[in-house]
């Protein structure tokens, strides 16, 4: 089947965006989600996502479609990223990695492991957050005075959800909105579990934010 024009428009402008944002050591993809994607789940992959909604097996085999490439770039081929019981993807020996995907479209963003520890990344779409969403969110210890004034709420929302994926797998620690103080301004995060976390993002055509511990940070 053909890519209609628009989907890979969309798909062509996210990956140049994040391309731009990503640090050298680095790979990510972004993948528009089609019907059908669980099929592109292994047998392992889709015994371990917990039973869910149909959309949500077809994002997450998109996002295992994405990752799926991104690893074969590291000489790994048909190995399966499986949702550990925490949420958290399991990532073969020497590589980290995560995975996001909103309503219509799935990232996924993996590096050796070495000068970066651990990464997160999230995507949400360039939308105003609800009021109430961002009073759940925001912290006075948040800094956003250098984005976008109609999006800051949501990227720093993605933000904390990208941090919380990068310090779950070296943590363990189930972290809420209120332990994660942003510096979007400056780049970074810090949570209450003492770790520093650099931060980058685009909006354009969507908000996704990456987050990266690196080695000897907090
Ligand atoms: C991790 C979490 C924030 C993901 O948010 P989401 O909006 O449900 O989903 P996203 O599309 O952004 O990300 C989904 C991916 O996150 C990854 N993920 C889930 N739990 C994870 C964890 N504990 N650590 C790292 N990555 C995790 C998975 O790869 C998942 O993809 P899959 O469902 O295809 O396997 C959420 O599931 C969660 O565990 N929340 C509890 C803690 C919390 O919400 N704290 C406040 C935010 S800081």
């Amino acid at each position: 089947m053909t890519t209609p024009p628009e989907v890979a428009l969309a798909q062509t402008s996210l990956l140049r965006a994040m391309a731009a944002i990503a640090p050298g050591s680095v790979r990510i993809g972004c993948r528009v989600i089609r019907d059908a994607d669980e099929t592109h789940l292994l047998p392992e992959e889709a015994r371990s996502l917990p039973a869910r909604q149909p959309a949500m097996r077809c994002a997450s085999g998109a996002a295992r479609w994405i990752a799926h490439g991104l690893l074969a770039e590291f000489c790994v081929n048909d190995t399966a990223v499986l949702r550990a019981p925490s949420g958290a993807p399991v990532w073969p020996e020497g590589i980290t990695g995560s995975l996001a995907h909103d309503n219509e479209m799935a990232v996924a963003a993996i590096a050796p492991v070495g000068r970066i520890a651990s990464l997160g990344i999230d995507v949400e779409p360039a939308l105003a957050l609800p009021d109430d969403i961002l009073a759940l969110v925001a912290t006075r210890a948040d800094r956003t005075d250098a984005a976008d004034r109609h999006l800051a709420g949501r990227i720093l929302f993605s933000a904390k959800e990208a941090v919380y994926k990068a310090v779950y797998p070296l943590d363990r620690e189930i972290l809420g909105y209120e332990d994660i103080a942003v510096d979007l301004d400056a780049g970074h995060a810090t949570t209450k579990t003492g770790r520093r976390v650099s931060l980058a993002y685009c909006v354009a055509p969507r908000v996704v934010v990456l987050a990266f511990v690196e080695q000897g940070a907090g």
